[in-house]
């Protein structure tokens, strides 16, 4: 029998099963030597294999369940390096991902309709999260969510009595692109510290950020310079376009020309010089692009102006064929797949060495709607159990939250916590799901004394016969090509730890933006509101933590970002000077808008009101890069988990610190990185 099998296995096509080790094979493999049986006997019944291989819903079927790299997650840290980079090079790729496809929805596309697609039940997952430990200034949050008896949700500081506390949405996509699908598109290189201080750390100079902007030039397609313009690249996937300053109103102009008078910085003495400095490039090659003033964000959309991910990049990948019609890359995405466990082969200890776990594959439950985050789970939703198996490496790409949560449910995490879920410790590693960071973002509001310019004022929002998305799809102008705020500006506050500004507004008017709570993309206000969201980079705090909730993989687990408990004065600090800065810029700004009424925050306790109201979405650091053995460290400058063979994390929880910018294209970046390392000299 044993004979047998072993016979099997030898015939058994190499990139149909990689494995070379035969006594992996007998502890781990018998039923995959069935398969391997009917992958011979049986080459034309491929639909029997699909029972047991992954299914990718773009039809593309492979028949094979051991692919070169089992990647978990297509967000912008797993998506490139899956779909591109590893796949085009000719090896074979599994990407997993718990969500579905909607790349091709119009909310995903049309870069208006992203707060939209930031709570549609199909894409997004809500998630709640705790700013802080203690229940009574967590209460005090006016967007904090509660369960009512009946099932509805409370938003406010005044729930009813029976109500169920359940935190501060926090919005994470679950869709393929992960949070490039509906994030606000912002793509902006983070100040030079942010890789400099990875070098430092890890004594690993390719961290450098003149290192780490090859990367970008290689990746980025710019539609808004001249072709050659330095540090910027023209031939990579990700599409780059400018904001819309064109759509900005006199009124908007003069409140941006106000603040830079306020703040000192420069002067914009009409409107033409103001829309000028506006479009003064944040990525351009020059070590001073964080300092005081105007600023364009650059957003990842394409010259057609939808918007350009990982998503696009993987369909693309996919959807590239032989003249055959087959696919052209081994690439195989298997969607609606929510990966529960990572599989370890642990080698007894042989000659008195022990060798380390070696990672060979993931457990997944296939099936929609699996997680409990996801608004159409309804107690119900099981799954169905499948594994795969990667010959070379794992890579887990699940972000910020999902990636501490996956080693923690497949053993890699800190002892106690695991052992009081009885899960079996396959390393003790204290740093997975520690170190959790945030930006904090607070707003300002005010009403004008007349209106601002409503420019989507003739829309029907997809309603038939929507004249602005025809503009849109047609001639990519009009009202839908914007994203959320064309203002921006950095400002530098009294405790900032360097020359790098540490705040950075965005804003807008006839609009509103009040940070994250079910139902924000749908709030309306009078025309005459005007808001400032203001980020404090450089934060100080890292005392977040993502913990278990259950050994359920279904389950959500606890995070708590504990705010301001570490470097709490400076961070108010700053945040205080820059919300009276906006109040003096509202206060001295001139014509017919003036005068305004500022109405957000009070002036009572500003301090307060910032701990009370704060906000973030630039989520990081739950995994951490750091140099090898610290105990604060989770995976090495090579992106290797500690204590481990063939496992790497490629996403945002790696970030020893918050980026100190917008964290999209840091994490695009960390992807070429990997690549980069993993491909070696095919790169
Ligand atoms: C509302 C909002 C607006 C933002 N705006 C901006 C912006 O303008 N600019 C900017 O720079 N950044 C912005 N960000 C942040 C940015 O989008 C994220 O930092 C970035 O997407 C992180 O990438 P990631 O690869 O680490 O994780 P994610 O993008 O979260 O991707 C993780 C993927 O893994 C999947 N996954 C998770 N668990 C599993 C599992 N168990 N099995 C299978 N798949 C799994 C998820 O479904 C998801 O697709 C914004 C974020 C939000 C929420
Ligand atoms: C639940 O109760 C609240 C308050 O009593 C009410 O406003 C809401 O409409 C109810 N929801 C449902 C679904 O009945
Ligand atoms: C940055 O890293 C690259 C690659 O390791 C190296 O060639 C370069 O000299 C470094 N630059 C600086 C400024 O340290
Ligand atoms: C601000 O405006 C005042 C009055 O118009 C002017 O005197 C001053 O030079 C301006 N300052 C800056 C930095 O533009
Ligand atoms: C066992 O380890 C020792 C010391 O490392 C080495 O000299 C010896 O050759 C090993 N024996 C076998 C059978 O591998
Ligand atoms: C095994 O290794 C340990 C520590 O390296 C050593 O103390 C012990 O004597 C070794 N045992 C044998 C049987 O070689
Ligand atoms: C762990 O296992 C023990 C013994 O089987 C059991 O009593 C305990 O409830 C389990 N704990 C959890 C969290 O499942
Ligand atoms: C809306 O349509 C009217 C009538 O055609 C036109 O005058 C106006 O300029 C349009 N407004 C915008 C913002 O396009
Ligand atoms: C597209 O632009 C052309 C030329 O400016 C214009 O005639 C046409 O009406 C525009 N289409 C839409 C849908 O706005
Ligand atoms: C900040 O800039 C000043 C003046 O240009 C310079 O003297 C100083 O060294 C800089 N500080 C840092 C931390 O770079
Ligand atoms: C607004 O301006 C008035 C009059 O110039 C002044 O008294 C008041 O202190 C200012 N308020 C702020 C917040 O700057
Ligand atoms: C300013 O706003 C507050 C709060 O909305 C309101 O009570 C007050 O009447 C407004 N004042 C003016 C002058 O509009």
């Amino acid at each position: 029998m044993f004979f047998l099998l072993h016979l099997f296995w030898l015939l058994c096509p190499r990139d149909a099963l990689e494995e070379d080790s035969l006594s992996l094979f007998v502890r781990s493999t018998l039923p995959r030597t069935v398969l391997c049986l009917l992958y011979w006997l049986c080459p034309l019944c491929e639909h029997y294999l699909e029972v047991v291989a992954p299914q990718d819903l773009g039809g593309h079927l492979q028949p094979q369940f051991t692919y070169e790299y089992v990647i978990v997650g297509s967000g912008p840290g797993g998506g490139p390096l899956a779909s591109a980079n590893l796949a085009r090079r000719g090896h074979s790729v599994l990407l997993l991902e718990a969500g579905e496809d909607h790349g091709d929805s119009l909310l995903q596309r049309v870069p208006f309709f992203t707060p939209y697609a930031g709570e549609d039940p199909t894409m997004s997952w809500s998630i709640y999260v705790n700013h802080y430990e203690d229940p009574k200034q967590a209460y005090r949050d006016s967007k904090y969510t509660w369960q009512q008896k009946n099932g509805s949700l409370y938003v406010g500081i005044d729930p009813p009595e029976d109500a169920k506390p359940l935190g501060i949405y926090y919005p994470r996509a679950g869709t393929l692109g992960g949070c490039s699908q509906h994030n606000a598109m912002n793509l902006v290189l983070p100040p030079d510290s942010t890789w400099d201080d990875i070098a430092t750390l890890t004594g690993d100079g390719s961290w450098n950020a003149t290192n780490m902007r090859l990367y970008f030039e290689r990746i980025e397609k710019c539609n808004y310079l001249p072709e050659g313009t330095p540090g910027h690249g023209f031939s990579g996937w990700l599409g780059s376009n400018q904001n819309r300053v064109d759509l900005l109103d006199s009124g908007l102009l003069e409140i941006a020309r106000t603040a830079l008078n306020v703040t000192g910085v420069e002067t914009a003495e009409d409107d033409d010089k103001m829309l000028e400095l506006l479009q003064r490039d944040m990525n351009r090659n020059d070590a001073k692009r964080y300092h005081q003033g105007a600023q364009l964000l650059p957003l990842h959309v394409d010259g057609r102006r939808r918007r350009s991910s990982s998503q696009t990049y993987l369909t693309d990948t996919i959807n590239n064929l032989k003249s055959d019609g087959s696919q052209k890359y081994p690439l195989t995405i298997s969607t609606s797949s929510l990966v529960t466990k990572l599989i370890f082969d642990i080698a007894e200890p042989k000659n008195n060495t022990t060798t380390k776990p070696r990672a060979i594959g993931v457990e997944y439950l296939q099936g929609s709607a699996l997680y409990k985050a996801d608004r159409r789970f309804d107690g119900t939703q099981k799954g169905v159990p499948m594994t795969a198996y990667a010959s070379r490496e794992v890579i887990v790409a699940g972000g910020v939250f999902n990636t501490p949560q996956i080693l923690k449910l497949s053993g890699i995490g800190p002892r106690e916590e695991l052992e009081s879920f009885n899960i079996t410790v396959v390393v003790d590693l204290p740093a997975v799901g520690t170190n959790l960071q945030d930006n904090y973002e607070v707003r300002v509001e005010a009403t004008a004394s007349t209106d601002f310019g409503n420019i989507v004022a003739n829309c029907t929002f997809l309603a038939p016969g929507d004249i602005c998305l025809r503009e849109w799809d047609q001639n990519a102008t009009g009202p839908y090509t914007a994203g959320g705020a064309p203002l921006s500006i950095l400002t530098r506050s009294s405790v900032s730890e360097n020359n790098d500004t540490d705040l950075l507004w965005f804003g807008g008017g006839a609009s509103i933006f009040r940070g994250y709570f079910p139902g924000f993309s749908r709030l309306v206000v009078p025309l005459s509101t005007f808001w400032w969201s203001i980020v404090k980079m450089q934060s100080q705090n890292r005392a977040g933590t993502v913990k278990l909730r259950s050994a359920d993989p279904q389950d959500v687990p606890e995070i708590n970002f504990n705010f301001f408990s570490q470097g709490g004065e400076h961070d108010i600090e700053a945040l205080i000077e820059a919300v009276m800065l906006a109040r003096k810029i509202f206060n001295v700004t001139s014509g017919p808008l003036a005068p305004f009424n500022v109405t957000e925050p009070h002036l009572s306790d500003v301090g307060q009101n910032i701990k009370d109201e704060a906000w973030g979405h630039h989520a990081s650091c739950s995994c951490p890069i750091g140099p090898v053995g610290d105990a604060k460290a989770c995976v090495d400058s090579e992106f290797r988990v500690q204590g481990v063979e063939n496992l790497r994390i490629v996403d945002g929880s790696v970030f020893p610190r918050v980026p100190g910018g917008f964290p999209v294209l840091p994490t695009f970046l960390l992807s070429e990185k990997a690549t980069h390392l993993i491909l070696g000299d095919e790169y």
